[in-house]
């Protein structure tokens, strides 16, 4: 054997790169990065950095139940659920996950995670039953006494501001998102409760999914307050959000104590880079400005971008050098839900500035037809963000996956598939943070089953399984999973 330590194998691949032109070092680096490489944090490819924050995410509608107690008023979305024909199972969330009266029970469960961190949302009516005007004390009361829960538990408590359940009075009386009024309606909220809660509240999010709210609460009809607008209209409540946004993050720095943090939680439409090459790469970045110029860029640029007022056309949103300026209120991070890939991009060959790939019929997806797998989302939706606005501080504010999950005979779920989308997604993730990504926390979607707007309970996202007749939650596999994962700081 001339070749000293080569196998025959060895040697056979090297032949078949030379013959494609691929010399063996560089087909070695491709696959394995050097020693050096930024990825090897300690040894582990992946872990994270040591103050990595993990945590799980509810939202109020989706668990609470009890909405007719201690004064709460009717959301659109109580108004919506008991509407014929738009919740899939015929479901309501009158009752929920009953976390109303079981909260301390569910911080038991957040704790037995190691869970350091949970975010969870403040229902609006319950605090204010008409959306303004006179508050309920009994409302806010509640969430003081989750947010002492959490504190008297080690986890600390990130609130969501608006997780979709407006006021209804607010609909009945301004077309809500519709109108300018329950923006500045939002900002009157968003500072009284931040002047309760910031004392032991550190980080607050404005509103949950703007992108989503708009679209299907004013697109497509799916979900609260169910209408059909035409574009203009869409873009004008989309304008109205924003909005409320930047004036939310201005009434929290009025009302908030010193060293209170305020940023949105967006669902970010991610674009990924078909091949990673440098031009498909550069094309992913303008898409992901252009595709989010609605909401997070117009937020980080305080302008619309010109490509989406032309394409808007006559449909563009009427707003004031003013209104631009409120939403462009400096935040503290940028909190984004990352579930999927949105798009796949590559460089246009025709001067268009990129190319968004169809995707396939046989593209795979999770238990919810839309949540296509993609880990890589992971990666390029923080990547993006941090590269295209320079922003310093990032929470993934929501992943995570349904399923559909059975209790087996020994009374255990053994969630193999929502580990797998875990696994796949946090070490995309790991990759994130070994370059240097700004990335300080993530939130799991979610700490348990729950009311899954107009999929009822079908779709279960938990890490708990809850049995909506007894109430009785089990953990599942992707418990066990998730704790390893905190306990070790790392992929596992
Ligand atoms: C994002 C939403 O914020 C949350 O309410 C929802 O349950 C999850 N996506 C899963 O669809």
């Amino acid at each position: 054997m001339f070749f000293k330590g080569f196998s025959r194998r060895r040697l056979a691949k090297i032949a078949a790169w030379s013959a494609l032109g691929i010399s063996a070092s560089t087909a070695g680096a491709a696959r394995q990065p050097a020693a050096s490489a930024p990825n090897f944090r300690g040894g582990n490819p992946a872990a994270f950095p040591k103050d990595f924050l993990w945590g799980t995410a509810t939202s109020s509608y989706q668990i609470e139940g009890a909405v007719n107690e201690d004064g709460r008023g009717l959301s659109i979305w109580d108004r919506f659920v008991h509407l014929p024909g738009k919740i899939i199972d015929r479901s309501t969330a009158d009752v929920a996950n009953d976390h109303y009266h079981r909260y301390k029970e569910d911080v038991q469960l957040i704790r037995e995670l190691g869970a350091k961190a949970y975010r969870f949302s403040i229902a609006w009516p319950r605090v204010f039953p008409e959306g303004g005007g006179t508050p309920n004390a009994k409302g806010l009361d509640f969430y003081s006494r989750l947010i002492d829960e959490l504190l008297a538990n080690g986890i600390e408590p990130f609130a969501t501001l608006y997780h979709w359940d407006l006021p209804q009075a607010l609909q009945d009386r301004y077309g809500g998102w519709r109108s300018r009024d329950t923006a500045k309606a939002f900002a009157d909220y968003a500072g009284y409760v931040t002047a309760r809660i910031s004392d032991r509240v550190k980080h607050i999010f404005t509103i949950n999914e703007c992108a989503r709210l708009v679209q299907a609460g004013f697109g497509t009809g799916l979900d609260a307050p169910g209408l059909n607008l035409p574009q203009k209209e869409i873009n004008q409540v989309r304008h109205h959000v924003a909005l409320g946004h930047g004036l939310a993050v201005q009434a929290v720095r009025a009302h908030g104590r010193a060293g209170t943090k305020v940023g949105p939680a967006e669902n970010v439409e991610v674009c990924i880079p078909a091949i990673e090459t440098p031009a498909n790469i550069r094309a992913a970045e303008i898409a992901a400005r252009e595709l989010n110029a609605g909401y997070l860029t117009v937020i980080l640029e305080g302008k619309y971008t010109e490509a989406f007022l032309a394409y808007a056309g006559a449909n563009a949103p009427s707003f004031t050098a003013d209104d631009l300026k409120t939403i462009s209120s400096p935040i503290d991070f940028v909190g984004i839900n990352v579930y999927m890939p949105n798009q796949y991009v590559v460089a246009a060959e025709d001067g268009s500035p990129f190319r968004l790939l169809p995707f396939a019929p046989t593209y795979p997806h999770m238990d919810s037809n839309w949540l296509r797998i993609g880990p890589e989302a992971m990666y390029w939706g923080p990547r993006h963000v941090a590269k295209l606005w320079n922003v310093q501080s990032i929470y993934i504010t929501e992943n995570g996956t349904s399923a559909a999950d059975q209790v087996t005979a020994d009374g255990k779920v053994y969630d193999i598939d929502r580990i797998m989308y875990l696994r796949n997604y946090l070490s995309h993730l790991a990759r994130a943070t070994s370059e240097g990504l700004p990335i300080k926390g993530y939130f799991l979607w979610s700490l348990m089953d729950n009311f899954e707007w107009s999929d009822g309970y079908e779709k279960r996202f938990g890490l708990y399984h809850v049995n909506f007749e007894t109430q009785r939650r089990t953990p599942k596999l992707s418990a066990s999973f998730y704790r390893e994962v905190i306990k070790r700081n790392a992929v596992v």
